[in-house]
């Protein structure tokens, strides 16, 4: 048993924190909590049905409208059980949770808020199919800090640019952490021999073109005219305004999906659409789009609402939900163009002044 050379995920938190000779090493030890965390799914995910740890009964229906699974409930609890002791922490918010989660009286309170959606795409446990979990590092306001109170939503309602650090785990063939801390994308491949994660990728970057998108295309009659635009574009292949064909995937794993363009680029669109008129987006600002907007961003792609960068929403609600498009940089900014481009043209081009001629680049 070697690490051939490698570095594990202590190692590289710790050479990183000797570039801050200030810092005091509790976000490390945040974030080594958190691959803990993500070990233990791991390890609960991989043996499914064979799985020996008791399973929680089904939750309620979420905050989110949504019937929690048995592993969402198991999922959140291993998050909140491995972090709230530290003292690293002034407080929680998951998906799985309607309010902020409180650090017990019987712990310290920390300077750091941990937002966490502790089982992405649990709808494909059932099948087998690669799910993750997210999460995102605020620093608690000062006053949390000073005087050690309870959070409450609004400590939360930071924008994405304000995140020291964030990735997901992904539970795939292998299991793999995904970690920016500011400072480029590193990947870590968990080796179940050792038990550690060990860095197999660094400063890894998101090809800046593609021809591979990802959306729900059964929600296309509810896509605005600037999707709708842009997916046409594409199917039109090759001699289309693009003129190239374009290969697509849904694999209804989010995690999943930004793995796959980390790793060759791509573009994923969750967009805003006229489904249901209440919400603004289907994913989730908080714990879903913020942490991997911050990962695509520095991995040299880019995130947006469809309409501005992701990073820059300031957040209305713990909840919210948003428009989300991340990937290839050239891709999300021609959406983005589409999106401030007069509507009129792009809805219903006039037979003589087909939408093709029309867009030509
Ligand atoms: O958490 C939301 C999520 O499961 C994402 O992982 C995934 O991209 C999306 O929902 C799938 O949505 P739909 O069921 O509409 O395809
Ligand atoms: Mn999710």
């Amino acid at each position: 048993m070697s690490l051939n050379g490698r570095q594990t995920l202590t190692r590289y938190l710790i050479e990183e924190r000797r570039r801050f000779p200030q810092a005091s090493g509790e976000l490390n030890g945040l974030i080594l909590d958190i691959s803990l965390a993500f070990k233990s799914l791991a390890r609960i995910v991989s043996r499914g049905p064979l799985t020996d740890v008791e399973m929680p009964e089904a939750g309620a229906v979420n905050v989110q409208g949504e019937v929690q699974k048995p592993l969402d409930v198991l999922s959140n609890e291993i998050f909140v059980r491995m972090n709230e002791w530290s003292g690293h922490l002034g407080g929680m918010a998951s998906e799985e949770m309607d309010e902020p989660c409180q650090i017990p009286p019987s712990y310290p309170r920390g300077k750091y808020l941990l937002v966490f959606d502790p089982l992405d795409g649990s709808s494909n446990i059932d099948v087998n199919v690669a799910v993750g979990s997210i999460f995102s590092i605020l620093r608690a306001p000062p006053e949390v800090v000073k005087t050690g109170r309870d959070v409450v939503e609004a400590d939360f309602l930071q924008p994405g640019a304000a995140q020291v650090a964030a990735g997901y785990a992904i539970y795939g063939p292998t299991t793999q952490f995904v970690l920016t801390v500011g400072n480029g994308v590193a990947v870590f491949t968990l080796d179940h021999d050792l038990g550690e994660f060990v860095l197999t990728r660094q400063n890894v970057q998101v090809p800046e073109d593609t021809q591979e998108f990802a959306i729900n295309s059964s929600n296309s009659r509810f896509w605005e005219p600037p999707v709708k635009r842009y997916v046409d574009e594409c199917l039109a292949g090759r001699t289309g305004p693009r003129g190239k064909d374009f290969n697509m995937r849904w694999i209804a794993s989010m995690v999943a999906e930004a793995h796959r363009i980390l790793m060759r680029g791509g573009v994923f669109m969750y967009p805003r659409d006229t489904k249901d008129p209440a919400r603004s987006g289907r994913l989730r600002l908080l714990y879903e789009a913020n942490p991997l907007g911050f990962v695509m961003e520095q991995a040299g792609g880019r995130a947006s609402t469809g309409r501005q960068p992701v990073l820059g929403v300031k957040p209305s609600e713990l909840h919210q939900r948003i428009g989300l498009v991340f990937g290839s940089k050239n891709e999300v900014e021609r959406i983005e163009r589409y999106h401030h481009e007069p509507v009129a043209m792009s809805v219903a081009p006039a037979p003589l002044f087909a939408t093709r001629s029309l867009f030509r680049d």
